[in-house]
């Protein structure tokens, strides 16, 4: 979607907003999959619901991408604008327990930010990757750790009413990587509140997810995580590692030799690969294990 010609483009800029045109969201993706449309990058919270009524009059389709870790974006060209929250020095303080932190934030280095200033907690999602925002929306979670239990306040852009809220935590629903959040909220900053403990003792905590994650994650390969989420009681990784099928392709995209619910762009993998892939794998585990699995990884596609 192309709107860099269009007079709603002046609008904009009098607004703060920066226009990119014709970004690759491949280059944003930690996939590295994703096609091609106009960014606007929005420095000013305030600005979003002014924002949202301008591409609302001119009937511009438009998506929220955080840090592009957990999502599988289309091919081609884009029907829909992407806005971003910058992410060079978002806001971070901690006052007492509290921990106040912008969701443009990068999830690790809030960790590190509380741990330093003696808070803990969130030490086994020391390397999710993605933003903070991204993780409340999908109430991330690894090694027994999951955002969720420490949130006490969220303020976000409420699409519903086109007004900046804050919403208590006690009114949000943190489920196994669903929240109770709208899908056109934006999240915008974060109270959360910390168990105090030595700086040394978090250290520690995080070396040890740190050394799992090593040995069992692909770390250093485009992936987005896990696939699907993980059955009740059941396992995605171990069904897909019985069926023999690490390193099966469709394309360039391949499942991980090292986490068989890990998908890898290879090399110049489609989403097109990507989902014939997770529809194979799909299709395999339900005629052997009789479960249907569900994707962890946001589809956006039309
Ligand atoms: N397993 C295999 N083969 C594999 C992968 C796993 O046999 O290829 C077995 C493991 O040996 C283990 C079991 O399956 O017995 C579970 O594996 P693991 O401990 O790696 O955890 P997981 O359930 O596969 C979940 C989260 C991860 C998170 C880890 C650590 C989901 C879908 N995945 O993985 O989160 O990092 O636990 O807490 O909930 C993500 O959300 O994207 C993600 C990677």
């Amino acid at each position: 979607m192309r709107i860099s010609e269009k007079p709603l483009a002046a609008r904009l800029k009098e607004l703060g907003v920066e226009l990119h045109a014709g970004v690759s969201l491949s280059e944003k993706t930690s996939l590295g999959i994703g096609g091609t449309t106009d960014e606007l990058v929005l420095r000013r919270f305030e600005t979003i619901p002014e924002v949202m009524r301008l591409l609302a009059d001119e009937k511009i389709p438009h998506r929220f991408l955080g840090g592009g870790t957990n999502v599988l974006i289309d091919d081609g060209e884009l029907p829909w604008v992407v806005l971003h929250l910058p992410t060079s020095q978002p806001g971070m303080r901690v006052e007492g327990n509290a921990a106040y932190v912008d969701a443009a934030a990068d999830l690790g280095g809030m960790v590190t930010f509380c741990a330093k200033r003696d808070l803990g907690g969130m030490e086994g999602l020391i390397g999710v990757p993605g933003s903070v925002g991204g993780a409340l929306r999908m109430n991330a979670g690894a090694y027994g750790t999951q955002i969720g239990s420490y949130v006490r306040e969220v303020e976000l852009y409420r699409a519903a009413t086109g007004e900046i809220e804050t919403v208590r935590g006690n009114d949000i629903r943190f489920d196994y990587r669903h929240t109770s959040f709208a899908p056109d909220d934006v999240m915008l900053r974060v109270k959360l509140e910390l168990p105090s403990k030595p700086f040394k003792e978090i250290l520690a905590g995080i070396k040890v997810c740190n050394e799992k994650r090593r040995a069992s994650q692909p770390l250093n390969q485009k992936s987005a995580g896990c696939i699907f989420k993980n059955p009740p009681g059941g396992s995605a990784g171990r069904m897909i590692d019985e069926l023999g099928l690490k390193g099966h392709r469709a394309g360039d995209a391949m499942v991980s030799d090292r986490h068989a619910n890990f998908f890898i762009n290879a090399g110049k993998a489609s989403c097109a690969d990507m989902l014939r892939l997770i529809d194979d794998v799909r299709e395999r585990v339900r005629t052997r294990f009789g479960m249907e699995l569900e994707n962890e990884v946001i589809l956006w596609k039309n």
